[in-house]
C-alpha cells in the first residue's frame, strides 16, 4: 500500500508542477482532483504513512497554531536602493575599482513579502518569514499549501543541506478576488498585493492561506560550499529541482546593458499580473560576492534599482462622502480626467479626515496623484505655488451625509462612522444586499438595484422584512414580472434552511466574516449561547480578538437587532448548528508540540484530538510547551530543545491514556468512536 500512496504523491507532484510552475498542465482539473482524492481515502486509511509532505497537506489545517521564532542560519539582509541611473552607476562603478570589470545578473524586484525555505535531502522542512533579519516566524504550515512552492525536489544532483529564499507573492487576479470577498463580508479590504501576501502567510489557519492563491518566484540559494560558482548556475540549478525562477532574468556586463534592462523592466511591468517595484542587479560569480562583502544590512554586490510611482498632477474639483454598509465614511476626490500609468484617472481616495489635513488638501488645488500598489489611485500631495489666493482649508463634514446623523470616531479607527446602524439607507441596503449575497443566505433574483428599489418603494426597511414580501408586490417592479417574482419568493423561503454559520456571517455584524462566523458557530453552536458569553468567553472562539468579541456584544444589545432576529426566527430561519462539540476537558489547556510520525493517528487527527479535549496546539518547542508528543522520525533539533527546556516527551499511547482512549485496543476501532457523530465526521 505504502508503494501505491508514495506513486500517487509522485504523481500528484509532478502535476502540481507542471501546472503550477511550469503553467503547463498534463491532465484536468477532474482527474487531477480524483487522484487527489484517491490519495487522501489511502492516507486516511493507512495513517501510519502520513508525511507533511505529502500533497494531500496542500490544503493546509485549521490548526497551524502559534509561530514560533526560528533564528536564521544565515542572516536575511536587505538591499541598498538606487533611485537614478547615475546612482545605480556609482554602485557598477565600485564594484569595477574592487573587482575589475564583471557580470551582472539583472531580475525583477518582486514586490511582495520574504521567504527563507529549508530543504534537507530533497524535502521540504522549514519556511521562514524574514523578521527582523536576524530570526523570523516559523510558518512552514502555511506555506506547504503553496502550490508552486516545491515539497519535494526533482533530480538527484542537489544539495543535502541548503536554504533557498525568494518572495512570496499574490497575484493580481487572486488579489482582486480576496479584497472583492473581504469587502463583502465587510472587512477592510487589503491596501495592495505586498500586504495581503505578508497578511496571508501570518494567518493562523493554513487552510486559509491555501485558498487564497498565493505564488512565488525563488532567487538566492544560500548553503555553506554550494558545488556552483556563480548565482546564475545555482538558479538554473534550482529550476531544475522544480523552483519557479524568473524567466526574467538575464546577464549584463555593461551599464549600457542594465540600463536598457531597467528601461524594458519598466514598460514591462505594467502587463505582468503581479507586483514588480524596481530591478536587483547581483555580482554573478560567487568568489567576487565574497571579495566584495557585506556591510552591517545588505551585501556590497548587489543593489536595487527601484521605480518611481508614476504620478499625474490635475485640479480638486469637489469631495464626495460615501456611506458603507458599515457606516464607514469615505471621502472620494472628484478630479479633472488625467491620464496615468496607462488609465484615466477621474476619482481618487482621500483616505480620512487625517490625511486630508496632514496633506493640507484643498478644494480646487492642483494635486499629484498616484497609482500605487492600491487599486485605487490616491492623492499624494499638493503642488501649492498653483493653489488659488482665495482657497481656505477643508472643512472635513460632521454629519452623515445621508441621513443627518453626528459621525463618530472609534478608537484606533482613522474613519468616521455613521452610527445610525438601522435608520440610514446606504448602510440598510448594503446590509440587506450583503444577507442575500450567495455566500450568505443565498437568495437568487434580487440584485443590487431592486433591492435599492424595494428600500426606495417602502417595501423592506431591513433584512426581516424579505421574509415578509408577496410576489402580488414584487411583480409590478420594472424588468420583474409574475414569473421572477415568485422565483424570489420561492428564493426568500428556501434560504430558512441555510445552515447557522452562514445565517450568523449574513447578518453583517462588523467584523463578523466567514471564518470568524464559522468558529463563533462552531464554538458556541446557537445565537442565543453567543448572546450568553461573556467577552472572555467570546474571546476563546478561535480567531476571535477583542475587537470583534466587542462588535459582536454590540450587535446583540442593540435593540433594533434583536426584533429584526426574532422575526427572522419567526420565519424559519436557522439560529443554531455548526458546533463543534468538545469531547472533554482532560487536557485543561495544556500546551503540546506534536513531532515525527504516529502508528494510529495522522498528525491533524492528533491536533484535532488535543482541541477536542480542551488542550491546544503549538508549532514549535518554547518554554511554553508542557509536552513534546513524540511519534517516530521527529527531527533531533526539536528533541534536543524539549530536553534543554525540561518539556515532558509523551509518545503516542501515553497521549491516548491522557485522553482516557489508551486501552490498547487500537483507538481507530474503538466501538464508541465510530458510533460518534463528531469522530465519524471529522476522521
Ligand atoms: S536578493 C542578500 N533578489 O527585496 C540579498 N531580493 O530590499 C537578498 N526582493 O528582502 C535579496 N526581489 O524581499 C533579492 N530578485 C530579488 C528580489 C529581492 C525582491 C526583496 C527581498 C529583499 C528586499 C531587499
Amino acid at each position: 500500500m505504502l508503494e501505491q500512496i508514495l506513486r500517487l504523491r509522485k504523481e500528484l507532484n509532478e502535476h502540481n508542477y507542471r501546472y503550477y510552475v511550469l503553467n503547463d498542465p498534463l491532465i484536468s482539473d477532474y482527474d487531477f482532483d480524483r487522484k487527489m482524492r484517491e490519495l487522501q481515502e489511502l492516507e486516511a486509511a493507512y495513517p501510519q504513512y502520513d508525511d507533511p509532505n505529502s500533497p494531500s497537506h496542500r490544503v493546509g489545517s485549521d490548526l497551524t497554531g502559534e509561530f514560533a521564532t526560528v533564528a536564521h542560519r544565515y542572516p536575511m539582509l536587505s538591499l541598498s536602493n538606487t533611485y537614478s541611473p547615475d546612482e545605480m552607476h556609482e554602485f557598477c562603478d565600485r564594484v569595477a575599482r574592487e573587482v575589475g570589470e564583471t557580470e551582472y545578473v539583472c531580475e525583477l524586484k518582486f514586490d511582495g513579502t520574504a521567504i527563507s525555505v529549508t530543504y534537507e535531502n530533497g524535502r521540504l522542512v522549514r519556511a521562514v518569514t524574514r523578521g527582523d533579519g536576524t530570526a523570523g516566524d516559523d510558518v512552514t504550515a502555511n506555506v506547504r499549501t503553496i502550490r508552486s512552492i516545491p515539497l519535494e525536489l526533482r533530480g538527484d544532483d542537489y544539495p543535502s543541506f541548503f536554504e533557498i529564499r525568494g518572495e512570496i507573492l499574490m497575484p493580481h487576479a487572486s488579489f482582486d478576488r480576496l479584497n472583492a470577498e473581504r469587502e463583502e463580508a465587510g472587512e477592510a479590504p487589503f491596501a495592495n498585493p505586498r500586504n495581503a501576501a505578508a497578511g496571508t502567510l501570518k494567518q493562523q489557519s493554513s487552510a486559509v492561506v491555501a485558498r487564497r492563491g498565493l505564488d512565488n518566484f525563488m532567487y538566492y540559494l544560500v548553503g555553506d560550499d554550494l558545488p556552483y560558482a556563480s548565482h546564475w548556475e545555482s538558479l538554473q540549478k534550482a529550476k531544475e529541482w522544480g523552483f519557479k525562477i524568473s524567466d526574467r532574468m538575464e546577464l549584463c556586463r555593461s551599464t549600457e546593458c542594465i540600463d536598457d534592462y531597467i528601461r524594458r523592466v519598466d514598460r514591462l511591468r505594467e502587463t505582468l499580473p503581479y507586483d514588480t517595484d524596481g530591478v536587483v542587479i547581483k555580482v554573478n560569480e560567487y568568489a567576487l560576492q565574497r571579495k566584495l562583502g557585506y556591510t552591517a544590512k545588505s551585501p556590497r554586490w548587489a543593489v536595487a534599482y527601484k521605480f518611481k510611482a508614476e504620478q499625474a498632477l490635475t485640479r480638486l474639483n469637489t469631495v464626495d462622502f460615501q456611506v458603507g454598509r458599515t457606516g464607514a465614511v469615505t471621502p472620494v476626490a472628484n478630479l479633472d480626467p488625467v491620464q496615468l500609468a496607462g488609465t484615466t484617472v477621474k476619482r481618487a481616495s482621500l483616505h480620512n479626515a487625517e490625511q486630508i489635513a496632514l496633506l493640507d488638501i484643498r478644494l480646487h488645488d492642483m494635486v499629484y496623484v498616484e497609482k500605487g500598489g492600491e487599486i485605487i489611485p490616491k492623492i499624494v500631495g499638493v503642488e501649492l505655488s498653483r493653489r488659488p489666493a482665495d482657497s481656505t482649508p477643508f472643512e472635513y463634514i460632521t454629519h452623515c451625509p445621508e441621513c443627518g446623523t453626528l459621525l463618530v470616531r472609534y478608537e484606533g479607527e482613522a474613519k468616521h462612522y455613521c452610527p445610525n446602524q438601522s435608520h440610514c439607507p446606504p448602510q440598510i441596503v448594503g446590509r440587506i444586499i450583503h444577507f442575500i449575497a450567495r455566500r450568505a443566505m443565498d437568495i437568487e433574483g434580487l440584485g443590487e438595484e431592486t433591492v435599492a428599489l424595494l428600500y426606495e418603494q417602502g417595501l423592506i426597511r431591513n433584512i426581516a422584512d424579505l421574509y415578509d414580501l408577496t410576489a402580488g408586490e414584487l411583480a409590478p417592479l420594472p424588468r420583474l414580472g409574475e414569473k421572477s417574482a415568485e422565483n424570489i419568493v420561492t428564493s426568500i423561503r428556501r434560504s430558512a434552511e441555510v445552515p447557522f454559520p452562514r445565517v450568523l456571517f449574513a447578518l453583517g455584524i462588523r467584523f463578523v466574516g466567514e471564518t470568524t462566523a464559522k468558529n463563533l458557530a462552531a464554538r458556541f453552536g446557537s445565537l442565543d449561547a453567543i448572546a450568553a458569553a461573556t467577552r472572555e468567553q467570546l474571546l476563546e472562539a478561535d480567531e476571535v480578538g477583542e475587537k470583534i468579541a466587542d462588535s459582536v456584544i454590540q450587535y446583540l444589545s442593540d435593540e433594533d437587532n434583536l426584533k429584526i432576529i426574532a422575526r427572522l426566527r419567526k420565519a424559519g430561519v436557522q439560529f443554531s448548528g455548526g458546533k463543534r462539540e468538545g469531547l472533554s476537558d482532560s487536557l485543561g489547556g495544556r500546551t503540546f508540540v506534536i513531532s515525527g510520525t504516529f502508528a494510529a493517528h495522522s498528525r491533524d487527527q492528533l491536533k484535532e484530538l488535543i482541541e477536542l479535549h480542551g488542550g491546544k496546539n503549538l508549532a514549535a518547542v518554547s518554554s511554553n510547551t508542557d509536552f513534546l508528543l513524540a511519534g517516530a522520525n521527529m527531527g533531533p533539533a526539536k528533541l534536543a530543545k524539549a530536553q534543554k527546556l525540561g518539556v515532558e516527551i509523551i509518545d503516542e499511547e501515553r497521549f491516548l491514556a491522557m485522553i482516557g482512549e489508551g486501552d490498547g485496543a487500537g483507538a481507530a476501532s474503538s466501538p464508541e468512536k465510530e458510533n460518534n457523530p463528531v469522530q465519524g465526521s471529522l476522521f
